[in-house]
């Protein structure tokens, strides 16, 4: 076996950089460094215990921190901005620099870790923009433009790039939006904005898997969108597929947004970024978590993400998780709340399965 390819990852004590940290660390070929604000966060540390892995302390909204940490030279380089935390014009402009910075210090493979542009896909709708997606879904598109310009230059030299494309967490339905209320007569209900639509949700222990797939296949992968889900469902499929799993009656109850909104909105006219506090300080550039919220329902909601090609997946991935309902066997989905974290958890730990096994890739 040749010697170990050092990748970079930003965004590595995430929901999707953990299972990609540990998918690098598992494989042969590659050992990580990790872009970490806070070295003795439990996350950081989990990782740090994994054979072939190190931490690196900086942030991703530093251009001294990116240059350092591209500065160590890797192979290539897995990044995912927090959108959350950075907001939209931030994560636009870390985004770019990110990869531009990766392109001066002469990185092979550029892994985006992108977000369906919704704005675009909408046909410039604006009722379906939000900032997060379309942020990162804008910064894939420069990426991919400039490594098929590349190319049609007979030229696959510089860098490879790919884009992995994820939409909403099938792992999601342990908390969060996706969480069903249990009635007084033991039925589950999920009553929210959705229309009947097919959602692309993934199941978060495959990212690391189709992670080392494109890095392991860049002739394959490079200039490639791989969007990914484990299946798309609506939310009367969801329901079903959970009574045929459990026997437990369900349904989706579909509520207008007017409704929704004012009981899940964490505070009254709270912004996107709620999070930070209702007296941070703002421009009028930052949405409120209703326009925010409000866009994310529809698009997903109305199908507008079911785009992906499920046997061009089977065929990258044959040992991907093929369905909810394979899903919902695996981690013994019964409805209730857990942290999206230990879902992943217990999917390792689930019995005789590929993903017990760990990070085997094709
Ligand atoms: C390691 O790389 C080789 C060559 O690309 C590939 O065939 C193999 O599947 C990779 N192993 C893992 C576990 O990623
Ligand atoms: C870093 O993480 C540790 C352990 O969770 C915590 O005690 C500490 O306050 C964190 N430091 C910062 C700067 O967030
Ligand atoms: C990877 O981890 C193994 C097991 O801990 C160790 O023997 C090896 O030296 C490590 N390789 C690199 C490049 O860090
Ligand atoms: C808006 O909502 C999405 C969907 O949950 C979320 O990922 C994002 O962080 C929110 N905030 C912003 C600033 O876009």
């Amino acid at each position: 076996m040749s010697e170990r390819k050092l990748i970079l990852v930003i965004g590595g004590t995430g929901a999707q950089g953990i299972p990609v940290v540990e998918a690098l660390s598992a494989s042969p070929n590659y050992s990580a460094i990790v872009l970490t604000r806070n070295l003795t966060s439990t996350r950081a540390q989990t990782l740090a215990s994994l054979p072939n892995v190190t931490l690196l302390q900086g942030t991703q909204d530093s251009l001294p921190s990116l240059h350092a940490a591209f500065a160590h030279k890797p192979h290539g380089a897995w990044v995912n901005l927090d959108g959350f935390t950075l907001g939209e014009k931030n994560e636009l402009f870390y985004g770019i620099r990110a990869y531009e910075i990766a392109r001066h210090h002469g990185v092979k493979h550029y892994i985006w870790a992108n977000t369906d542009y919704a704005l675009r896909i909408a046909g410039w709708d604006e009722r379906y923009h939000w900032g997060h997606n379309d942020a990162k879904g804008r910064i894939g598109d420069l990426i991919l433009a400039h490594g098929r310009g590349e190319r049609e230059g007979g030229l696959l030299g510089g860098m490879a790039v790919s884009l992995l494309t994820t939409g909403p967490y099938m792992d999601m339905l342990f908390d969060g939006m996706y969480l069903p209320q249990e009635k007084e007569d033991g039925s589950f209900v999920w009553r929210n904005p959705a229309a009947n639509g097919k959602i692309p949700l993934i199941a978060l222990a495959d990212v690391g898997k189709y992670s080392l797939w494109i890095l392991n296949n860049p002739l394959q992968s490079t200039n490639l969108n791989l969007a990914v889900a484990t299946e798309q469902v609506s939310f009367p499929d969801i329901a079903a597929t959970f009574t045929r799993v459990t026997g437990i009656p369900a349904t989706h109850e579909p509520m207008p947004l007017e409704e929704y909104l004012p009981l899940a909105e964490p505070y009254p006219h709270a912004y996107a970024n709620w999070a930070l506090g209702p007296d941070t300080p703002r421009d009028k550039s930052v949405m409120t978590w209703r326009e925010n919220f409000s866009a994310w329902w529809r698009f997903w909601g109305e199908g507008k993400g079911a785009t992906r090609d499920m046997g061009f997946l089977d065929g990258v991935l044959p040992e991907r998780v093929r369905s909810l309902e394979e899903w919902m066997r695996l981690v013994r989905y019964d409805g209730r709340p857990r942290a999206v974290l230990k879902g992943l958890e217990d999917m390792r730990g689930g019995k005789g399965t590929r993903t017990g096994e760990g990070n085997k890739v094709v």
